[in-house]
C-alpha cells in the first residue's frame, strides 16, 4: 500500500479531522497522520478496539482502530487524545474511512464515571447547568459552528454590496430604544449611585457622567454612515429585561446594518430579504441538527429560501384589522385583543407569520406610538417608516425603519419621548452638517439560529446564555 504524509496549506498546524476528510486519500491508499481530539465513545473487543474520537471542526468523528495490548487503559470518552496512524479505506460499515492507530497519547484523562457528558441525550436544564462543559455535546457544537457559518455568509453578503464592517462601542452614554432595560456600568471599586438619586459629584462617575451597557449599536452606526455611506456591525446587545420567554436573553448578539441615501422602507426590506435569502443556503449542520426536528417546520424554512418568491409585506393597519377579523370570528381567538395603537403580542405576530402568511412577513408603518424616537415620521402623522421581520416559529426576527434625518422633527420626536435633548446633541448634529437620508435595521442573532437550526430557545443558540437570575460562568 502507498503511504504519503498528510500537508495542510499550515507548516505549523496540524491537520484537523474536517481537513483530513475533504482531502482523503485515493482507495488502495493511506496517509500518514497525526490527529489530536477527544474521545466519543469507545468499544472494545477481544482483537480490535474501535474509538471515536472528534476534534470539533466538523459533526463525524473519525473512527480509530486499535489493537487491544495497544489500548491504553485511559483511553475512555472525553480523554484527550494525540494519535498517530494511517487513514485508510475502511472495510466496515459506517464509515468509508477509518484511522489505523500507530501510537496514542492520552494528553488528558476523563474520569467516565464522573464525566457530566454522557452519549445519550440529556436533558436542556442539566447542560445549561454544566454551560462550561455543554460544547462538547453533538448539538451544541453543531451551533455553533452554524453561528460561525453564518456569520461568514452574512461577511460575503456585505462585502458584495460594498458595506463596510465597523466596530462600534460596548459602553454607552444613551439607551438607543428608550426602553429603560440597559445595564448601568460603573468600577467595582466604587459605590454605585441609584439611578433615581445620582451622585451629583461628577467625580463620582468613572466617565463623568453614567455609563450603559449597549442595548443597540444603531445610533454610533448612523453616525459612521454619514461618512462610509454603507456599514454593519455584530455586537453583543445587553437588554435587563425579565422576560422568560424563549426568544429573550440578556446578553445577546444584535447584526445591525445601516446606511445612507435611501427613502423607502420598501428598500430596507429588500436588503434585508435578499441577505437571509442569501444566508438561508447556508446547510452546514443540517443533517445533524435536524435528524429529529419537526419537518414541517424544516420546510417552512426551506420555502422561505427559494430566491424567486417574494416575501409578504403587509402594513400594520392591514395586520391588525386580519387579527381582530379572527378574533372575533374564530371561538379560541387570542389571550389579548388586537386594536389599532396597541402593540403585537407574541401570538399576534406568530398567527400573522404562521397562519395568516405561511411564512416570513414584513409587517411596516406603526403608530408612532409604538416606537422608537428616532423612526422617521409618515406624511399621515400617525405612522413610521419603519417594519418588523416576522418568521415562523420565532416571531419577530429584525426590526429597521428609516431614521429622521430632518433635524426640526428629530428633536421634537426626542421632547416628545420625554428625552433630554442634551444628551442627543451629537445625534442632532448629524443632521445639521450633510444630513442624507438614511435606515437599517438589526438582526437577532440567536433568533436566526434558532429559526435555521429549528432549536427552539435561543438558550441553546449562544455558547454561554445569560437571563434574568441566571449568569453562570
Ligand atoms: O427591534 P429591536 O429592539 O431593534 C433595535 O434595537 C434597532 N435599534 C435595530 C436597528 O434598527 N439597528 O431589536 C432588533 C432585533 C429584534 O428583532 C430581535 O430579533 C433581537 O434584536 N432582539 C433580541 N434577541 C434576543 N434577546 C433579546 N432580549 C432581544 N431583543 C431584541
Amino acid at each position: 500500500m502507498l503511504l504519503r504524509r498528510f500537508a495542510t496549506a499550515s507548516t505549523s498546524l496540524p491537520p484537523t479531522i474536517r481537513q483530513l476528510l475533504s482531502s482523503l486519500p485515493p482507495a488502495g491508499q493511506a496517509i500518514e497522520v497525526q490527529l489530536n481530539g477527544w474521545i466519543k465513545s469507545v468499544r472494545r473487543q477481544k482483537n480490535v478496539t474501535f474509538a471515536v474520537i472528534n476534534d470539533g471542526s466538523c459533526a463525524s468523528g473519525l473512527q480509530a482502530v486499535l489493537k487491544p495490548d495497544a489500548t491504553p487503559h485511559k483511553l475512555t470518552n472525553g480523554a484527550s487524545v494525540r494519535i498517530c496512524g494511517n487513514l485508510v479505506q475502511s472495510m466496515g460499515r459506517g464509515q468509508s474511512y477509518e484511522l489505523q492507530v500507530e501510537a496514542v497519547d492520552i494528553l488528558g484523562e476523563c474520569n467516565p464515571e464522573a464525566y457530566p457528558i454522557q452519549k445519550q441525550a440529556l436533558p436542556v436544564e442539566f447542560l445549561r447547568d454544566n454551560a462550561h462543559l455543554r460544547a462538547r455535546t453533538d448539538i451544541n457544537a453543531a451551533m455553533l459552528r452554524l453561528r460561525d457559518s453564518v456569520l461568514r455568509m452574512l461577511h460575503s453578503y456585505y462585502e458584495a454590496q460594498d458595506f463596510h464592517y465597523v466596530h462600534t462601542p460596548i459602553l454607552t452614554s444613551n439607551d438607543c430604544e428608550g426602553g429603560g432595560e440597559t445595564f448601568r456600568v460603573s468600577p467595582a471599586s466604587s459605590a454605585l449611585p441609584s439611578k433615581q438619586s445620582p451622585d451629583p459629584s461628577a467625580q463620582a462617575e468613572f466617565f463623568s457622567q453614567p455609563a450603559y451597557l449597549t442595548v443597540s449599536s444603531q445610533l454610533h452606526l448612523e453616525a459612521l454612515a454619514a461618512s462610509l455611506s454603507r456599514v454593519y456591525t455584530l455586537s453583543p446587545c445587553f437588554r435587563a429585561e425579565h422576560s422568560q420567554t424563549n426568544r429573550h436573553l440578556a446578553e445577546f448578539w444584535m447584526l445591525e446594518a445601516e446606511w445612507a441615501f435611501i427613502n423607502h422602507v420598501g428598500d430596507i426590506c429588500d436588503v434585508v430579504e435578499e441577505s437571509l435569502k442569501h444566508v438561508l443556503q447556508c446547510r452546514s449542520e443540517q443533517a445533524l441538527l435536524w435528524k429529529d426536528g419537526d419537518e414541517a417546520k424544516l420546510k417552512s424554512l426551506e420555502d422561505a429560501s427559494r430566491p424567486g418568491i417574494p416575501w409578504t409585506r403587509i402594513s400594520y393597519t392591514d395586520a391588525v384589522n386580519e387579527l381582530q377579523n379572527y378574533h372575533a370570528s374564530s371561538r379560541v381567538g387570542f389571550e389579548f385583543e388586537p386594536a389599532w395603537g396597541k402593540a403585537l403580542q407574541s401570538e399576534h405576530e406568530r398567527w400573522v407569520s404562521e397562519r395568516l402568511i405561511g411564512g416570513p412577513v414584513f409587517v411596516t408603518d406603526y403608530p408612532t406610538s409604538l416606537k422608537p424616537f428616532y423612526m422617521r415620521a409618515n406624511d399621515d402623522g400617525q405612522t413610521v417608516a419603519c417594519f418588523d421581520l416576522l418568521v415562523p416559529s420565532i416571531g419577530e426576527l429584525v426590526g429597521g425603519s428609516l431614521r429622521e434625518e430632518r433635524s426640526s422633527h428629530l428633536v421634537e420626536a426626542i421632547r416628545r419621548h420625554g428625552l433630554k435633548e442634551e444628551e442627543y446633541g451629537w445625534y442632532v448634529d448629524l443632521r445639521k452638517y450633510g444630513s442624507a437620508p438614511h435606515g437599517g435595521y438589526g438582526l437577532g442573532f440567536e433568533r436566526l439560529i434558532s429559526w435555521m437550526s429549528g432549536i427552539e430557545n435561543v438558550r441553546e443558540c449562544i455558547a454561554m446564555p445569560r437571563w434574568a437570575k441566571r449568569m453562570l460562568l
